[in-house]
């Protein structure tokens, strides 16, 4: 049976786990700045930004090889109810995904982004497992959920790979850029998620 996420958790909110491939880390800001810059760049998984931001974002200069784990970082703002998860290729120290965990009115909803370049080796696979685990068996979430458009058949395999089965929840709708959207919804139980975190988890309520 699988014991408890191992996970190094500091006082000051970073985390590092691991998986076979990757580093998995929270709540570092360069981490996440580079994120937004490779989602920010990508059609497929930015192009609902809003134009101004893809702009302002890809502006900056983009370096995708993450900062040293070692390194003395600054953190973004402590807040359990929005967690950034990267993860960091072992071998080439590429930030291959970033997974965000968003809890808002007691729920989390899960969602994230592999490096284009990096996507069908099956590191959504392993990025996605290992952050759930530590949602469940770190931060006490019992539930998550997650959407998808009903036409991302690569976003279903990838979240019914990892355990979510189809939900209830909001139907079509309108993206704030006009489009409209065809959500599905997934949620992934686990009754016995325990909150190990020497940090407050996501709120409940
Ligand atoms: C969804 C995403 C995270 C998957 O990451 P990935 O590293 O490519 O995924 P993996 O290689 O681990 O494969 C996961 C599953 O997706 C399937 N898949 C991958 N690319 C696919 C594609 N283009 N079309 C259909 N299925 C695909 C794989 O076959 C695998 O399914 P399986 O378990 O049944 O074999 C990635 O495609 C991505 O970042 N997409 C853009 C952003 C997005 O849609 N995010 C999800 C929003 S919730």
């Amino acid at each position: 049976m699988a014991g408890p996420p191992v996970v190094l958790c500091r006082p000051d909110g970073l985390h590092v786990a691991e998986s076979p491939r990757l580093w998995i880390v929270t709540g570092r800001a360069s981490d996440h700045a580079r994120w937004q810059r490779l989602v920010a760049g990508d059609p497929v998984a930015g192009g609902d930004w809003p134009v101004r931001l893809r702009h302002a974002l890809s502006e900056s200069p983009f370096d995708a090889v993450a900062d040293p784990l070692d390194a003395d970082q600054p953190l973004l703002p402590d807040d359990p109810n929005h967690l950034f998860f990267a993860g960091i290729d072992q071998h080439t120290s590429l930030l291959v995904a970033g997974v965000v965990a968003t809890t808002t009115t007691g729920v989390t909803e899960v969602g994230g982004v592999v490096q284009r370049d990096c996507r069908g080796r099956g590191f959504g696979h392993e990025m996605l497992g290992e952050v759930c685990r530590l949602l469940h068996g770190h931060f006490g979430v019992a539930r998550l959920v997650a959407g998808c458009e009903e036409a991302n058949l690569a976003s279903r395999a990838w979240l019914a790979g990892a355990g979510f089965t189809p939900a209830a929840g909001a139907p079509a709708y309108r993206l704030a850029n006009g489009r409209p959207a065809r959500p599905m919804w997934w949620e992934r139980i686990d009754a016995k998620a325990v909150h190990r975190c020497r940090r407050p988890g996501p709120s409940s309520r």
